[in-house]
């Protein structure tokens, strides 16, 4: 049954209300404001009864507004009817002004009431839905930071990156450059617990060697000529957050040897200084280079490797991720489009096919690149490969090649639907010509607009 909380001080009210309401509802009862807010606290229920005046001022309307605006502040989505004597309608009103539902004037005629207090129940239960239901879609759409795929190799990922985010332990991040390193990392922290806390990101291999100590582990005035002031590195920084040390593979020997100590004990040392500093931050590594190697090289500590790969995280290159490679497209081609205020709706068939056959040595950086810079420069609803740059030197044929594992009606649909958007295209999106020049009816052409999702 749902909880209902009458605040009333008659006597005689709360004997009608509790035999005419009892069957229907779990009543709680309260006298004054004190106790209305405690069983309110208590009980927390979605419906509120308010009689306005209460002890010690029966006469005016002070205690039930003051009584109301607590219950708002506590709980905004509480539904408050004001109960009130005929005479203090104005007050009612101000009540409603105030966040309260409806008011009900006295005599009380239960089955009114009943009537009332069933669609308060109602709305505040579908008004409960509608805010989970929001919640956990922001939720799925924000929790991996926008990282998208539904390849089997990314579902992994996915889940790797749940199970690690919620643990502090160091997770190493592999993959070729453009794969989503960064993403993937900014995915584990706004996951873990310390996602309130910052993400530092620096990237080793673009920093000298001297100005990449300093800008992690900081410095005491006077540590060398120029350093003015004690400065906090990146380290202190990222305290009770996460540090994020890309390109690890470029860290230097020496600074290894300070990265191994803070995993050890999780203390460092600014530069200059003689104090040990305890940080409190999570460290996620990325490398886009093979670290076995530079471990054979003696250019990387084997033992730094053990500590910051206690999870790994391999990251496969975009041309072994299947159908994620059209998703991404379509989901950039979108993205941009609504940006640069284009009106692009798709892919030549050609381009899908390029895309497909493409290496993509920059992975999903270079697909958005190529993509961003296409719709920036065309005035056209459908992109061809040579708007990406992807025209190769064989000529594009439909042959049975292209579409090796495709089943015959497939391949069918898959050139209707090319030779419909290049129709509209060439025709400026006017229906009739296009309908004309493929020889179909206009409601054949919307029917299979349709069917292949193509948007007006
Ligand atoms: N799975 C994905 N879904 C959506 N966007 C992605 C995905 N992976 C990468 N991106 C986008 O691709 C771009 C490159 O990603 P990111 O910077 O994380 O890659 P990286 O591996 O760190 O690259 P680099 O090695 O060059 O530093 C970013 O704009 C990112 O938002
Ligand atoms: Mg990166």
């Amino acid at each position: 049954m749902e909880k209902l909380l009458i605040i009333e001080d008659s006597k005689d009210i709360k004997t009608q209300l509790k035999w005419g309401l009892k069957k229907d509802y779990t009543l709680f009862f309260a006298s004054s404001v004190k106790d209305g807010i405690a069983q309110f606290k208590k009980h927390s229920p979605k419906v509120v009864t308010l009689d306005l005046g209460l002890p010690p001022h029966e006469d005016t309307a002070e205690e039930g507004l003051r009584c109301l605006s607590e219950i708002i502040k506590l709980n905004p989505f509480t539904k408050v009817i004001i109960i009130t004597g005929n005479s203090d309608r104005e007050h009612a009103l101000t009540a409603i002004e105030r966040g309260a539902y409806d008011y009900y004037c006295k005599p009380i005629n239960i089955s009114e009431l009943k009537i009332i207090l069933k669609r308060a129940f109602h709305l505040a239960n579908l008004e409960r839905e509608n805010r989970n239901l929001k919640e956990r879609v922001n939720r799925r759409s924000t929790e991996l930071c926008g990282m998208v795929g539904q390849s089997h190799e990314m579902r992994a990922v996915f889940d790797t990156i749940r199970r690690v985010a919620t643990s502090d332990v160091p997770v190493l991040i592999q993959g070729e450059s453009g794969t989503g390193k960064e993403l993937a990392a900014r995915a584990i922290h706004s996951l873990s617990m310390r996602s309130e806390g910052r993400f530092v990101p620096i990237n080793c291999g673009a920093i000298p060697e001297n100005l990449l100590e300093s800008e992690l582990f900081g410095y005491e005035k006077g540590a060398f000529t120029g350093a003015d002031t004690s400065t906090a590195g990146k380290f202190e920084y990222a305290s009770g957050g996460t540090l994020f040390l890309d390109e690890i593979g470029d860290l230097p020997l020496k600074l290894q040897v300070k990265l191994l100590r803070f995993l050890q004990d999780k203390k460092i040392q600014r530069i200059g200084g003689h104090e040990d500093i305890t940080v409190d931050a999570r460290i996620i590594t990325a490398t886009n280079v093979d670290i076995q190697q530079a471990i054979k090289e003696g250019r990387f500590r084997e033992d730094l490797f053990f500590r910051i790969g206690v999870v790994t995280i391999k990251l496969p290159p975009l041309r072994e991720r299947g159908e994620d490679i059209m998703l991404l497209a379509n989901l950039f081609l979108s993205r941009f489009s609504k940006e640069f205020g284009k009106n692009v709706k798709g892919f030549s068939l050609e381009a899908q096919h390029r895309i497909k056959e493409y290496e993509w040595p920059g992975n999903v950086r270079e697909l958005e690149n190529r993509i961003q810079r296409a719709i920036l420069l065309t005035d056209k609803t459908v992109l061809e490969a040579s708007d990406l740059g992807l025209k190769s030197e064989s000529p594009f044929t439909v042959s049975s090649k292209n579409y090796s594992g495709l089943t015959l009606k497939e391949i069918r649909e898959l050139i209707e639907k090319d030779v419909i958007l290049a129709s509209l295209d060439r025709h400026k999106w006017n229906i009739l010509k296009t309908a004309q020049e493929l020889g179909i009816s206009r409601p054949t052409l919307y029917e299979l607009m349709r069917k292949y999702h193509i948007k007006l």
